[in-house]
């Protein structure tokens, strides 16, 4: 079943959204790219004369409530963006009298899923070395089909439209679609646009392909470096992985955050590049600085900042941003691209000290964009880059998705997908 052939006049839809926005401490949204995301499939159903009971998760809570982590703190802005009132349930297991009583153009939203284990579907409280642990693992599965049921219970189909959570098999985002025949499950409009957009960059390569891989550490990165390596033309590695890779040739990185037991890692990565022809291109130069408190994204008072080449780095001295030659190495590297992919910043871009790096490749994606290249940016940090430097339009996708996004690109089977889709 497809969203676009389903009647939902008098039909009651429970639809998955990845609603993991990032928060401030007074818990406004910093980010409502995921929200805005989902409003027009929210909208069609409503449209269509159907109601919707909205369900995500938000966070990590481990199974147990948190009121940090509680979707209520964003009902309000749900609600003003659909343009409709929407109905809280603060127990995602106790809606069925509301879920019974729902009515055409009427909205539910239930609280974070992962308030229950059995979203997630891990035993808690047990270590995997435990001898109980497998027993413990069976009932948690088996529970978590009864959690996925009771969810089914409330609607007449199913829609998941939670692409930055489709890696995950969870009850929510596939477990539950067992509970719905084919014609009353189907995949949301946002999902089927990420999909399209992942299948632009992997089946539709126009070359030359450039992929820029930011962020702190290279072993949340490597499946996707190593899967890039057999893709792109050239592959811009930058953010504090950077310093792994220097540290990996002997050089000196000062304070500068490091994995050092993947330094042979980052050494394969550039024998796999050469060897595939792929141009790799690491900052040479880095913005240091002597004091940046990263709980709250700031200089801190008295510190210096300088630049020094990213292989001598002065003890005391943290490299935090792409100095000036990187910059323009980022930059040449990017133009004249035709199909860009990005995923991490290449600096401390949360201080306005440190953003140059992620603006120049920002602005560089954009240009390339402008002159007909297919870009697409994934990642919670790359899109506040994009939205922080004003480029929203200037590039060609923004992906609601992190991991769900890479594990695409990758070329993975991503679950959420797969059990809508019966594969
Ligand atoms: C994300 O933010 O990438 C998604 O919401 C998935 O969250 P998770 O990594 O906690 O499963």
């Amino acid at each position: 079943m497809t969203i676009n052939d389903y009647k939902f006049a008098g039909k009651k839809a429970i639809v998955r959204v990845d609603f993991n926005v990032p928060l401030n401490e007074n818990g406004q949204i910093t980010d409502d790219t995921r929200i805005r995301g989902a409003l027009p499939t929210l909208r069609k159903v409503l449209d269509e004369g159907g109601s919707l009971i909205i369900m995500s998760h938000m966070g990590k809570p481990k199974g147990k409530a948190n009121p940090k982590m509680s979707l209520s703190q964003i009902v309000d802005a749900v609600s003003e963006k659909l343009g409709a009132p929407i109905t809280f349930v603060d127990d995602c297991q106790k809606a069925d009298a509301q879920a019974a009583a729902l009515k055409p153009g009427e909205v539910l939203m239930l609280e974070n899923l992962r308030f229950y284990p059995e979203e997630e579907g891990k035993p808690v409280g047990i270590d995997k070395a435990d001898p109980a642990y497998d027993e413990a693992k069976k009932a948690m599965k088996a529970s978590q089909k009864e959690f996925a049921k009771h969810l089914a219970s409330y609607a007449d189909c199913y829609i998941n439209d939670a692409f930055g959570t489709a890696h995950r098999k969870h009850a929510s985002t596939a477990v539950i679609a067992d509970y719905f025949d084919a014609d009353n499950k189907m995949l949301g409009l946002l999902m089927e646009k990420e999909v399209q957009a992942v299948d632009n960059v992997l089946s539709n390569i126009k070359r030359p392909f450039v992929a820029i891989m930011g962020g702190s550490k290279v072993s949340s990165k490597i499946g996707i470096i190593e899967n890039l390596l057999g893709k792109v033309d050239k592959l811009i590695l930058c953010g504090g992985m950077t310093y792994t890779f220097s540290k990996a040739h002997g050089g000196e990185i000062g304070n500068s955050i490091v994995e050092l037991d993947k330094l042979d890692v980052a050494l394969g990565v550039e024998e796999q590049a050469k060897k595939n022809g792929v141009e790799l291109v690491l900052g040479s130069d880095s913005v240091c600085c002597t004091g940046y408190d990263f709980s709250t994204f700031s200089v801190k008072p008295g510190a210096e900042i300088k630049v020094f080449p990213s292989n001598a780095i002065e003890e005391g001295w943290d490299g935090l941003d792409a100095g000036p030659e990187s910059r323009k190495k980022f930059a040449e590297a990017i133009k004249g691209a035709k199909t860009i992919l990005w995923n991490g910043p290449a600096g401390c871009f949360e201080c306005e000290d440190f953003t140059a790096g992620s603006r120049a490749v920002g602005e560089a994606v954009a240009k390339a964009t402008e002159e007909g290249a297919f870009s697409l940016i994934g990642g919670g940090d790359s899109v506040a880059c994009v939205h922080k430097f004003g480029l929203e339009d200037k590039v060609s996708y923004i992906s609601t998705g992190g991991g769900a996004l890479l594990e695409a690109i990758e070329g993975k089977v991503l679950p959420g997908i797969a059990a809508i889709k019966g594969e």
